[in-house]
């Protein structure tokens, strides 16, 4: 053991290892172990996955130094211990008794080690087994993403790159997010899973929706994973909000007006970062009257789409006047769906003058294009009042 022990440590040092898996415990309390190295923050850690018999994956993130003792501690109750590095791999047999069988064989080479790298920057691996999908249906009970699933696992794992990408702006460890109109909580769930177990972080994640079933149904699955900060509210965004500030609002897909609602109460109750994808943008639809786009709606589809289009870009500019930078990205492949927008807006210090020009604008072209967005009105009154 100690000749592995040293290749091992020299592998770890140049940033070579790739992968170590404990399987066969001697007294079955685990199904196996799996080791690999991560990136978080910035910082490479070594990623420990301990998959239970009943399907839990328990996760824990160990520093560089940690890892070896861990290593050695644990692997005397396997029966089998694999590792593979660029320069070599490894496997060590272990008897009941204790007696052990070490070989050697070829590593993985620079390319496949390359091949790894690309793996790891996927902040969901979908080669691992994670119980948040497997319960959510996105996963078999092997850990293999559904083929009916692959545009949503791809979904969730972009919408973790952009919530990586504002991480930064959200100080403090204890995290308040809502995720309003959040229907099956897929990304609550991944969202959620991300910030306790990636970045070992506290997290209370309110999740909001007006579908009783649905929210009994999430608040289960949570139960059951022991995702203890998650927290349901049964009920209307119009009434049923939080009482806990937001550090972060998330909001995908919430229908029609639903999303001014949400960015409307964001940006009231101070909200660092907004995460929003609209869809059904139907308000303007029945308003739109200027003549000088009149070449566009006389054509009803083409009305309903500029609509859509004019709506966002409306939201974007009130977010601004509210004090918010603000990007808009498509956060899924449009060949997957059509309804792939993400506003993103960000808690920013815009001076005062540059907001109140950015409002004098908004409120010109709405009159030019008879628009009379309810989000406005919705800034306008007191948190909580249609
Ligand atoms: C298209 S689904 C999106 C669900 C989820 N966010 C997602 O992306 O998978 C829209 C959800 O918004 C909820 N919803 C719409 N208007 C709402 C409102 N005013 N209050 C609470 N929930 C609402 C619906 O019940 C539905 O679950």
């Amino acid at each position: 053991m100690e000749k592995l022990r040293e290749k091992l440590d020299k592998e770890l040092n140049n940033g070579d290892f790739v992968k170590a898996v404990l399987s066969g415990s001697f007294d079955k309390s685990v199904k196996k172990t799996v080791y690999e190295p991560v990136s978080v923050s910035g910082k490479t850690m070594i990623r420990r996955d301990t998959f239970t018999h009943d399907g839990k994956d328990i996760r824990k993130n160990l520093d560089i130094g940690q890892f070896l003792p861990d290593l050695e501690q644990r692997c005397v109750n396997f029966r089998q211990m694999n590792v593979l590095c660029v320069s070599f791999s490894s496997e060590v047999l272990r008897s009941k008794k204790g007696s052990l069988h070490i070989s050697y064989g070829k590593g993985v080479g620079r390319t496949d080690a390359a091949d790894n790298d690309r793996k790891k920057n996927y902040i969901l691996d979908p080669t691992e087994k994670y119980g948040f999908l497997v319960m959510l249906g996105i996963q078999d009970k092997d850990g293999r993403v559904k083929d009916k699933k692959q545009s949503k696992f791809r979904q969730i794992n972009r919408f973790l790159e952009i919530v990586k990408d504002v991480t930064a702006k959200l100080q403090g460890d204890d995290l308040i997010i809502w995720d309003l109109c959040c229907g099956k909580c897929y990304l609550s769930f991944a969202v959620y899973y991300y910030y306790t177990q990636i970045l070992n972080k506290s997290v209370t994640l309110y999740c909001v929706d007006r579908k009783s079933d649905v929210i009994a149904e999430c608040a289960e699955y949570a139960e059951k994973l022991g995702f203890s900060g998650m927290k349901f509210i049964c009920g209307d965004v119009f009434k049923c909000l939080p009482e806990r500030d937001p550090d972060m609002v998330l909001s995908l897909h919430a229908c029609d007006t639903a999303t001014d609602i949400v960015l409307s109460e964001a940006v009231k109750r101070s909200a660092k970062v907004i995460l929003s994808s609209p869809c059904c943008q139907h308000e303007l639809a029945g308003q739109l009257d200027c003549p000088d786009l009149s070449f566009i709606t006389k054509e009803p589809v083409l009305k309903q789409k500029l609509a859509a289009i004019i709506t966002d870009a409306l939201r974007c500019k009130l977010l601004y006047a509210s004090g918010y930078s603000v990007t808009t990205l498509e956060f899924i492949d449009p060949d997957e769906t059509p309804k792939n927008l993400l506003i993103r807006a960000e808690k920013a210090a815009i001076p005062k003058k540059t907001r109140e020009k950015e409002i004098k604008e908004y409120e010109e072209l709405c009159t030019r294009l008879n628009a009379d967005p309810l989000m406005r009105k919705l800034l306008q009154r007191p948190t909580g009042q249609i």
